[in-house]
């Protein structure tokens, strides 16, 4: 037998097996409880939407996102997506860790972004459990090497609605044979006004914290920690967003003032004069990534939106970017054996 014959005996296997192993089937997932619905895909672990009313009980989508699969897999700005193994910026596409040098895709100006060309809001999860519309579990086995990065890990996402008010999101990852960076991030765009209403100037704001990463031109962090005291960065009191309007505004970690004596502390507030919908995030995170859209230009959404500049505001609690290359930063480092978990809370009220 030639060897061509034999290829053509068992590709047609292979490929199958292959598509097999690569085969999930993308679906959406309701949570709903009274008047606050979600809506989420297994691909990339999105939110799709969020549904509130205003303070005249006046239902809108809060969340910036698209009609389509299609569209979310066209997505350069991460809209609503769940984002791994390493969320933010790791200089020059590389980090050293026991000795072995890793080698990352330089997905963005010659840094890795968001995990690299392909992170986990790029890729297909598993859907473990959707219950009576409260819950729904997307688990994703990353492989060894996936987007360079060390060893096999295991990561599950939780979107919970609890009570009529509250959202809450657990990511856990376990690595399986090899230490690695985690730092997950959850990348929604809010917009309290609706999605669909312009920018988010006339929000008002407040981060519980006082200090800042400040970063060079391609936003990786220069090492420094500095307070946020006299800088426009400051939003220990609630603050309009728009009240010290710089060019690129804000794309910026802010040190939270954790208390330490509590699981979940208060991370940001964001309120809505226009409609009174407020918005309170608590994490057990030490980093919260403050990002107002600036980069957002004319980008198609759902409904025949039109997202501009400063369309939405991400709030991705996180660890401090570039940590793998900042030894005295808190370690993302995770070993098999040890968990990560990482813990958000969100509560939607009108006032
Ligand atoms: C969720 O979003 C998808 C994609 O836009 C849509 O087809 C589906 O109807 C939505 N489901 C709900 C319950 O809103
Ligand atoms: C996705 O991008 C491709 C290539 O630019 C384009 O042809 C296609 O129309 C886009 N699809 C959507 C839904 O935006
Ligand atoms: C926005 O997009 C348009 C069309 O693609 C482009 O001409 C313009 O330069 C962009 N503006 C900015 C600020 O990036």
């Amino acid at each position: 037998m030639s060897k061509v014959f034999l290829l053509l005996c068992f590709l047609p296997g292979l490929l199958l097996v292959q598509a097999h192993k690569h085969h999930k089937k993308i679906g959406f997932y309701e949570l709903k409880r009274g008047d606050l619905r979600l809506n989420l895909t297994n691909y990339g672990a999105t939110i799709i939407s969020v549904i509130t009313p205003d303070k005249h009980g006046k239902l809108a989508d809060i969340v910036l996102g698209y009609d389509s699969i299609d569209s979310y897999k066209n997505d350069t700005v991460y809209f609503g997506a769940l984002i791994g193994r390493v969320a933010n910026r790791i200089r020059g596409a590389k980090f050293t860790l026991d000795g072995k040098t890793y080698k990352l895709p330089a997905n963005d100006h010659g840094n890795t972004l968001h995990g690299g060309a392909r992170g986990f809001g790029d890729v297909v999860w598993s859907v473990e459990s959707h219950k009576k519309h409260r819950h729904v579990t997307f688990t994703y086995d990353s492989f060894e090497n996936e987007q360079g990065f060390p060893g096999k890990l295991k990561v599950s996402v939780t979107y919970m609605l609890i009570g009529r008010h509250k959202l809450a999101v657990k990511m856990i990852a376990k690595p399986v044979d090899k230490a690695t960076p985690v730092n997950l991030a959850q990348h929604t765009y809010w917009n309290l006004r609706g999605h669909n209403s312009g920018d988010i100037l006339s929000h008002t704001v407040q981060i519980f914290g006082s200090h800042i990463t400040p970063v060079d031109r391609l936003l990786i962090p220069t090492g420094e920690i500095i307070s946020v005291k006299g800088t426009p960065y400051d939003f220990l009191e609630p603050k309009k967003v728009g009240s010290q309007i710089q060019e690129g505004l804000y794309d910026m970690n802010y040190v939270l003032d954790k208390s330490f004596k509590k699981h979940l502390s208060k991370v940001v507030v964001v309120t809505d004069p226009v409609s009174g919908r407020k918005l309170e995030l608590w994490s057990n995170q030490l980093g919260l990534q403050f990002y107002t859209s600036g980069q957002l230009n004319a980008t198609k959404g759902k409904d025949g939106a039109v997202y501009r500049k400063h369309a939405g505001i991400a709030l991705e609690t996180q660890g401090f970017p570039d940590s793998v290359n900042y030894p005295y930063f808190p370690s993302q480092i995770v070993r098999p054996g040890e968990i990560y978990k990482h813990t958000m809370l969100y509560r939607f009220t009108t006032s």
